[in-house]
């Protein structure tokens, strides 16, 4: 089959369109025949191994060990192990997985959903990584509660975008930051107020918020602290790696000896939250926001978009099979 690979560490030019064997489902495994699959941060950020420890997360330091990538995907159960009791052969499932960006890929039970039958596979696929972490950073972490204040820093990305539709189903007053040219989409979405970055300052505005959810953090965690309300909670989901040091070390610190809760946070793909976003997305409560689409062949150019920094919600591969 065709897939993407990579050998090195390095900018998206060391990922290559290769042949490699059909991959064969382990315990509690279905072998998925991928149709569509998204770009997350997370794959620029394995593929390039900097800082050094994410290294440690790809299980080699000089050279990359599992050299697939890609992580959402929707396409359709080809064949399941025998430990499999969720699906089978047929079903369409959408989620997350090993080598997304290729024809077939592996993935674990609990981290699929079946998808629903009027949502396309793009609009799937583009689902899990990004709007699980804005679920789970709304609900989970930041406690939303219906009338709070909410603001998302980071509003335009595949995060943000789907952090501000969740809010509004949560029941929350949103606020969504961003740049000039992402203020309509922001306010399509469902956004109460937008702030536009490159014109205001939120945190010198005087208003204060019950809960931010920095979908992509760019400034230091005093700025978001001072933005809170005296119990208000800072939920941190990505941005640049000093942000995320902030908000793993300092965190803690600030929280112990304030009121106001800052805290990192990691997502959790759940079978569960799947279906709850994958339902939302059927009744039409939610939509995926694709920006740009690329072929299996372009997944380079694909990442190395993302990896800009700038895209308008979500980007996603689309996978053609010849064998039929
Ligand atoms: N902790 C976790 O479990 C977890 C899970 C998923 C993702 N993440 C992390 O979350 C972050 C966001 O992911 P994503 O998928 O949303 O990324 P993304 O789609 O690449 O985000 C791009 C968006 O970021 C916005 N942005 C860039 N600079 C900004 C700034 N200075 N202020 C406000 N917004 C800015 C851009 O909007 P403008 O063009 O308007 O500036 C753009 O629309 C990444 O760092 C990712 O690694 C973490």
């Amino acid at each position: 089959m065709k897939a993407i690979t990579y050998t090195e560490y390095g900018p998206p030019d060391v990922l290559k369109l290769t042949e490699v064997e059909k991959p064969t489902p382990k315990d509690h495994e279905v072998l998925i025949r991928v149709l569509a699959a998204s770009v997350n941060p997370l794959d620029w950020r394995l593929l390039r191994g900097r800082p050094f420890f994410t290294r440690l997360l790809m299980g080699g330091l000089r050279r990359p060990k599992p050299t697939r990538p890609g992580v959402d995907v929707a396409g359709k159960v080809e064949a399941v192990d025998r430990s499999v009791t969720a699906f089978k052969p047929g079903d369409e499932v959408f989620g997350t997985c090993r080598g997304a960006f290729a024809e077939y890929a592996c993935a674990v039970e609990e981290k699929l959903a079946l998808k629903p039958a009027n949502i396309p596979f793009e609009e799937a696929a583009a689902l899990p990584v990004a709007a699980i972490s804005a679920l789970q950073a709304l609900r989970d972490k930041g406690g939303v509660r219906p009338g709070q204040k909410v603001l998302i820093d980071g509003a335009s990305g595949g995060v943000g975008t789907f952090a501000i539709q969740i809010a509004k189903q949560l029941g929350a007053e949103v606020t969504a930051v961003c740049s000039t040219g992402n203020v309509d989409r922001a306010r399509s979405l469902g956004a109460d107020h937008v702030i536009d970055y490159t014109r205001e300052d939120f945190t010198k505005s005087g208003q204060r918020y019950d809960l931010i959810i920095a979908a992509n953090s760019h400034r230091p965690i005093f700025d978001y602290r001072r933005a809170l309300s005296r119990d208000g909670t800072y939920v941190m989901i990505g941005g640049g790696w000093s942000q995320i040091f902030q908000a793993v070390f300092l965190g803690p610190l600030l929280s112990w000896i304030g009121s106001r809760k800052m805290t990192f946070f990691v997502a959790k793909i759940t079978r569960t939250d799947l279906a709850f976003l994958g339902d939302l997305l059927a009744a039409g409560k939610i939509v995926s926001v694709i920006e740009r689409r690329y072929p299996l062949s372009d997944v380079a150019e694909a990442v190395r978009y993302l990896e800009d920094g700038h895209a308008k919600g979500k980007v996603v591969i689309t996978v053609e099979h010849h064998d039929v």
